[in-house]
């Protein structure tokens, strides 16, 4: 795979910085380039991918580190793992295959990866965490950033913790404004952010709780950047939105997702679909579907025959059938 012409810089990327959130079965290739091409300026991640599976080469992992080399730039791919040997040799195979920046996951609250002293797990391992950096930042020339959350039980450690972080070599820094005890409860408080933004020489994107260009631009503050997650579900428009609003200065009254009828939103679901296909084969690809299909009617009146199909399809011939009644 080429390398970037110019290497991507946290630094020099142009401001406000719009990323599409890492999200584990949500963001594969297909999700990230349907979201490019309608938003071109957005940043996007991998999903979060072991280090010991691309140590290992192991298959699966292997096809998720797949990108559209002319379209999906910037690309970070966001990692978790702490075997020395692993981590470094999975470093450079990322950077080997032409990605823009590695990304070390210290959010995730799955039991799994937090018992396994990965993800949220670092926040309370702030020297494991900082070595991590180090190695990643000695290992590869791609910059090296940190996901977190505001901290284990209280945002009180988010400033130590990441100036810890900057100190080891983090070039950037997104934050999920929950700490891992409220996993995904309660709303998301930013203004630990802001402080941290006034404290550390890096940059700081926010994320949590942005629906709307409204929220994105209400809720930059002093930051560098947003970061959009789960309200792209069924709405990939969203992206183009907060481009629009943040980068454009074009608020729209109404979301995009909001003016366009069923209809007219079944061209973009088709291309997604299709999409998925292509890079995953029609079986997987079309079962990686059904849950975004799902995304992509809720909430339309008269669809509950419609979902109950969507989410049982196996081919793409199929959907194309079933959302020809609905053109
Ligand atoms: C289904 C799902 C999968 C997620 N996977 C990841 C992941 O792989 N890596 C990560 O850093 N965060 C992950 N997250 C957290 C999101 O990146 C984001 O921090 C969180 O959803 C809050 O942002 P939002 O309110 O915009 O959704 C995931 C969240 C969800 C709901």
């Amino acid at each position: 795979m080429p390398s970037p012409v110019s290497p991507f810089l946290w630094q020099e990327a142009a401001r406000p910085i719009v990323a599409l959130a890492p999200m584990a079965g949500v963001t594969d290739a297909a999700f990230r380039q349907l979201v490019k091409r309608l938003a071109p300026e957005t940043v996007v991640y991998t999903e979060l991918l072991s280090t010991d599976a691309i140590h290992y080469g192991a298959k699966k992992t292997m096809g998720m580190l797949h990108f559209d080399a002319e379209r999906e730039r910037p690309f970070i791919v966001q990692v978790f793992g702490k075997k020395p040997e692993c981590f470094l040799s999975a470093a450079k195979v990322i950077e080997q295959m032409g990605a823009d920046g590695i990304d070390i996951n210290m959010g995730c609250p799955a039991a799994k990866v937090v018992s396994s002293c990965h993800g949220s797990a670092l926040i309370k391992n702030p020297e494991l965490a900082a070595e991590l950096v180090h190695a990643a930042k000695r290992t590869v020339s791609i910059p090296v950033s940190v996901k977190t959350r505001l901290g284990w039980d209280t945002p009180e450690t988010l400033i130590p913790f990441c100036a810890t972080l900057v100190e080891a070599g983090a070039d950037a820094l997104a934050i999920h404004g929950r700490t891992y005890s409220q996993k995904f409860d309660g709303r998301a408080d930013w203004a630990p952010i802001y402080e941290l933004k006034k404290r550390v020489s890096v940059p700081v994107i926010g994320n949590g709780d942005v629906c709307t260009p409204q929220d994105a631009a209400q809720k930059l503050g002093n930051l560098d950047g947003v970061m959009v997650g789960r309200a792209t579900w069924g709405n990939p428009w969203l992206m183009r939105d907060i481009c629009d609003a943040l980068l454009r200065g074009n608020i729209p009254a109404k979301l995009t997702v909001d003016s366009l009828s069923f209809p007219e939103k079944i061209p973009v679901i088709l291309e997604h679909c299709e999409l998925s296909v292509r890079l995953k084969g029609e079986q997987r690809g079309m079962m990686e579907m059904r849950k975004h299909l799902a995304s992509y009617v809720r909430g339309l009146e008269g669809a509950r025959e419609l979902r109950a199909k969507l989410v049982r399809v196996e081919k793409l011939s199929e959907v194309r059938m079933i959302l020809k009644d609905w053109m």
